[in-house]
């Protein structure tokens, strides 16, 4: 084998293990995770996988859900969407089901240093869930869960909730002026789909309850397929992952998606927020972005409350949390 791996190894060191030895080497391991590889790539640099679950520890158990689990669905009253920075988000739906999306944690290499000044604050819920593997949407273990859908692609119902998860890519344009992107060329790896490192893969989830669609974005790509648009449908509530660098998304992007969805409306993530994220991040706020949408309103608590019936006459309204954020 030109990579010095033989098929066997392969099989035996498994795919994103595999795909440290082989794209990256052991320094390049660290720096790949920017925007970046798992934690698993970056302490599996000596093919011995160190990482495992911590699920057995968390105290708790399903109690919550086995309750949920024989009342009857209903797709009438308020959705709960609480904030906790970042792309992170505590959905609760009308019946009580609690949803954590995406937690954030610094990454665990060191090579992007820090984006946040603290740790993730320890949560209970129902279901945990996470876009990719990036550091700054994958802190499962700081989530107690009952369960985990960690990049889930198709659909899950329970109670009064569907979720359905969207495969597709990581955008890789960085529009801003910070390429992060070139760091994962300068290493070896080719960014682009189809050959993209798995850590540039994608999950995007929707999800109905309450009456209401609505669309997790993560940090996917501007131009996804027909069939993503077609799968994601007609959406409710978008969260959209742009900020004053520009990041994942550019303005134009971010304003083109939302003209395309007409969402009723929109929360923007992925922004430098105060008591959340840190200068180091080279994220910058969404201010300017919202300050120039007809329809914004800045918010005052880290938790909205969101019921079909009043949404019925709102037109792409942005709804910021700035600087708002729950720590737990
Ligand atoms: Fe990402
Ligand atoms: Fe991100």
């Amino acid at each position: 084998m030109s990579d010095g791996v033989s098929d066997d190894d392969k099989s035996k060191i498994g795919r994103r293990n595999f795909l440290t030895t082989a794209a990256l080497s052991a320094a390049a391991a660290a720096v790949g995770s920017a925007a970046g590889a798992s934690a698993a790539e970056a302490q599996t640099i000596n093919c011995a996988p160190v990482a495992g679950s911590v699920a057995w520890k968390q105290p708790g158990n399903n109690t919550h859900m086995l309750a949920l689990n024989s009342g009857t669905p209903t797709n009438k009253g308020a959705v709960t969407i609480e904030y906790f920075g970042h792309c992170a988000f505590k959905l609760t739906s009308p019946s009580g089901l609690t949803m954590m999306f995406d937690p954030w944690r610094n990454d665990p290499s060191g090579a992007w240093g820090l984006w946040f000044p603290k740790e993730f604050p320890r949560t209970v819920v129902d279901i945990c869930l996470s876009t990719h593997t990036h550091f700054d949407h994958d802190a499962i273990d700081r989530v107690d869960a009952t369960s985990v859908l960690d990049r889930m692609i198709g659909t899950w119902s329970f109670a009064d909730v569907k979720i359905t998860a969207v495969p597709d890519k990581h955008s890789t344009d960085a529009p801003g002026w910070y390429k992060w992107i070139n760091a994962v060329k300068e290493f070896g790896a080719d960014p682009y789909p189809p050959n993209n490192p798995g850590h540039l893969d994608m999950v995007s989830f929707v999800v109905e309850t309450g009456g209401m669609r609505i669309l997790i974005w993560g940090d996917n790509r501007h131009n996804p397929p027909e069939e993503v648009w077609k799968q994601w449908g007609k959406i409710d509530v978008l969260t959209l992952p742009v900020d004053g660098s520009q990041h994942i998304l550019s303005y134009q992007q971010g304003n083109a998606i939302v003209d395309r969805l007409k969402p009723k409306v929109v929360i923007p993530t992925h922004y430098l927020a105060e008591g959340t994220s840190v200068t180091l991040s080279t994220l910058q706020t969404a201010d300017e972005w919202v300050k120039s949408q007809k329809s914004k309103k800045t918010l005052t608590a880290p938790k909205l409350t969101l019921d079909s019936s009043e949404m019925a006459s709102m037109d792409r309204e942005f709804l910021y949390f700035g600087n708002q954020a729950s720590h737990g």
